[in-house]
């Protein structure tokens, strides 16, 4: 068994940018821009954004952090989407989801420019992906960053494999189906209503979970021999570290199904470090097609 080592290949990846975004630089003048638009103060989205500002400049780009009230209004929210929409050295937009109830999501995250979408999110961007176009879009970050994990095991061609895709959320279970079918691989979208779930995953040669349900693939819901790519990242108590003490888990019961894939990632570890390193990806490709020196978009 391989455990897929996300922390090292995503490491690589943001070397990649880096050494890419000073070349940018060097040839072009032109600094990648970032900004992050967080509104509110949820725990976990402040822990979020402060490490996509942090990769960021670690990058060599310019990165900025609009922080908005819970109570901002939608309308002030969009007027921020369209200031930075036509700022030239604002290269890429990422709305920190959730927002608060009072704000239309769909609203705000459509008002972002199609080429400075770093999340994927706009409609323009989930098209072209729909329609195989996927080195014009801009695909969301953590399928793009699990599509990679996949492929340092399998390689890039998926042809005659089969996928099982574990959850249908627009921002990981959709855009995950469609990369693997691009790369050719015969995917299931499995999600809540999917009768016998545990016997459409024994049927995969890839699963992909990312339903959010901690540990709910078990181990013998696992083909021999497959490749297990754990999106979920789930809080449970952990009283055997100590009162009150908690760990994080996937939506894959590690220990049962290690001992039967050919590769898995961990969790912590595998498809969380890629997250982060594909927004950089994104952000730099949004640079690099402003200033002519990268093609699609
Ligand atoms: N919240 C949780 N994941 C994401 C993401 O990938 N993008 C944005 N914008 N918000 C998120």
């Amino acid at each position: 068994m391989t455990k897929i080592d996300g922390k090292t290949i995503a490491e690589k990846v943001i070397a990649d940018v880096t050494r890419d975004t000073a070349e940018l630089k060097a040839q072009t003048g032109v600094t990648p821009g970032l900004s992050v638009v967080i509104v509110g103060d949820d725990p976990a989205s402040q822990v979020y954004v402060a490490s996509k500002g942090r990769k960021a400049e670690a990058c060599g780009f310019n990165a900025e952090t609009h922080r908005l009230p819970a109570d901002v209004s939608e309308a002030d929210l969009i007027a921020l989407i369209d200031r930075l929409n036509a700022d030239p050295a604002v290269h890429g937009i990422l709305v920190q989801l959730p927002l608060p109830d009072h704000i239309d999501e769909r609203r705000a995250t459509q008002r972002v420019d199609a080429a400075k979408d770093v999340d994927g999110f706009s409609y323009i961007n989930i098209g072209k992906l729909t329609a195989g176009h996927v080195d014009d879009a801009f695909v969301p970050c953590t399928p793009a960053g699990a599509m990679i994990l996949l492929r340092s095991v399998l390689g890039d061609d998926l042809s005659g494999k089969t996928a099982i895709v574990i959850g249908r959320s627009n921002i990981v279970g959709k855009p995950m189906g469609a990369l693997l079918l691009a790369a050719n691989a015969t995917v299931t979208t499995a999600h809540s209503r999917t009768p016998d779930l545990a016997a459409a995953c024994r049927r995969a040669d890839i699963v992909v979970a990312a339903v959010g349900r901690p540990q709910m693939v078990r181990g013998d819901w696992i083909k021999p021999g497959a490749v297990v790519i754990d999106v979920g990242v789930n809080r449970i108590d952990a009283p055997e570290r100590g009162e009150g003490k908690t760990r994080l888990v996937g939506d894959v019961a590690f220990d049962e199904a290690e001992a039967v894939a050919a590769a898995i990632t961990p969790v912590p570890g595998g498809v969380g470090p890629m997250t982060i390193a594909m927004l950089m990806t994104n952000t730099l490709t949004a640079a690099q097609r402003a200033a002519g020196r990268a093609g699609g978009g």
